[in-house]
């Protein structure tokens, strides 16, 4: 199979990270026997250096003209703690995300038993936590009309949802729970909010042609602490895009690290894949990133081609590595291993090189002595 892949490094820890995606993909390609033509491109803080504009042209066009986008990250401090800037390297992802059409994105989130010990959580909670968050991506408060008034003292953001919206992405939330354990759980504000009710009542419609899915409904800030405090009762979440960006960022503590959730944004056509964390300028350059999330969706790129062995093989080396302890800084801050020694091993694993092949004498040597 030949591919066209665009990619975006983006900032701060994006470059690195994507670059043990590619590593994993080209893995990948030797041993399928597949071909994946990739294409650079820029967007965020790097493209605002460069050109002014957090989402060149070029970049657009390219994105739409090849088979998927592989992002890194986007953001830099210097626009985050300057609240008069009006260019945002953010605008990129958001308008790229408009322009792709890509109005859902897919968030798988679980728990591994092996890293349970690290976690700010007690493992009996941890176990057997599996996740489909399901985000709408492009419309909701991200996109509404945003004003300030000219004495700067009144601001406003404007929530806008229509029905068709809300109808595609729920068929799609609908689709993964009949496939995985059959339920779906829409998270909302309906007691507020004028979308949220629509949303309800939308959601209300399309379930009853899903009789064998069973719906529940609840309120964003009770599913804030039930996330937490009974994760197993969620199997699919259907969920607006502020709330979903808010979520899921909050589920990531199940995971280990935010580093490690990979996400797809798919639509009509059109699909990108970029691990959920963001840029982490703190840590850019230093090695010290988690790629799993890049790599995770660089699986799940595989799954969009229909690769499903390839992702399959992917999912299990990045698997074995978290199993056998060779995890990144965010996850053991003590005993760790470099991002570029993550992604050599699970190329390696793909390859088929036996663990004892992995570059022992590197690992060792880069291992923490922090003890
Ligand atoms: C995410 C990010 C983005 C979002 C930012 C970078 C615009 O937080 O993908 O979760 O809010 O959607
Ligand atoms: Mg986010």
């Amino acid at each position: 199979m030949e591919k066209k892949i665009s990619v975006i490094f983006g900032d701060g820890i994006g470059p690195e990270v994507t670059k043990q995606a590619i590593k994993v993909l080209d893995a990948i390609a030797r041993v399928y026997n597949h071909r994946f033509r990739y294409e650079y491109l820029s967007m965020g803080a790097e493209a605002i250096a460069k050109t002014g504009d957090p989402l060149p042209e070029a970049t657009i066009e390219a994105c739409l003209a090849s088979d998927a986008t592989l992002v890194g990250a986007v953001g830099h401090p210097r626009f985050d703690n300057n609240p008069l800037t009006t260019v945002r390297p953010e605008q990129g992802l958001l308008r790229l995300r408009k322009a792709m059409g890509l109005y859902a994105n897919i968030r798988p989130v679980k728990s591994y038993t092996s890293l349970a010990h690290l976690s700010a959580l007690k493992p009996a909670q941890l176990e057997g936590v599996d996740i489909m968050i399901i985000r709408e991506l492009t419309g909701g408060i991200y996109f509404g009309q945003k004003t300030l008034s000219d004495d700067g003292n009144r601001a406003t953001d404007e929530c806008i949802y229509n029905r068709e919206e809300i109808e595609r992405v729920a068929h799609l939330a609908f689709q993964y729970a009949k496939q995985r354990r059959g339920k779906l759980t829409m998270i909302d504000k309906a007691n507020v909010l004028e979308t949220s009710r629509l949303w309800r009542k939308t959601v209300q419609e399309i379930a009853t042609q899903y009789r064998e899915v069973m719906v529940d409904y609840m309120f964003v800030d009770n599913a804030a602490t039930k996330l937490i405090l009974q994760p197993r009762q969620f199997d699919v979440v259907l969920i607006e895009n502020m709330f979903g960006d808010i979520l899921s960022a909050e589920a990531s503590v199940f995971g280990g690290s935010i580093g490690m959730l990979p996400s797809a944004a798919i639509g009509e056509g059109h699909a990108l894949f970029e691990p959920i964390h963001g840029a982490y300028p703190q840590a850019a350059g230093k090695d010290i990133a988690n790629p799993l999330g890049a790599i995770l969706s660089a699986a799940m790129l595989l799954d969009h081609f229909n690769l499903k062995d390839e992702a399959g093989k992917v999912r299990l080396a990045v698997e074995w590595t978290i199993h056998n302890g060779f995890v990144t800084k965010d996850i053991d801050p003590v005993n760790f291993y470099f991002t570029t020694t993550i992604g050599d091993m699970i190329a390696d694993l793909i390859v088929d090189k036996s663990p004892s092949e992995l570059h022992e004498d590197n690992i060792q040597l880069r291992k923490s002595t922090i003890i």
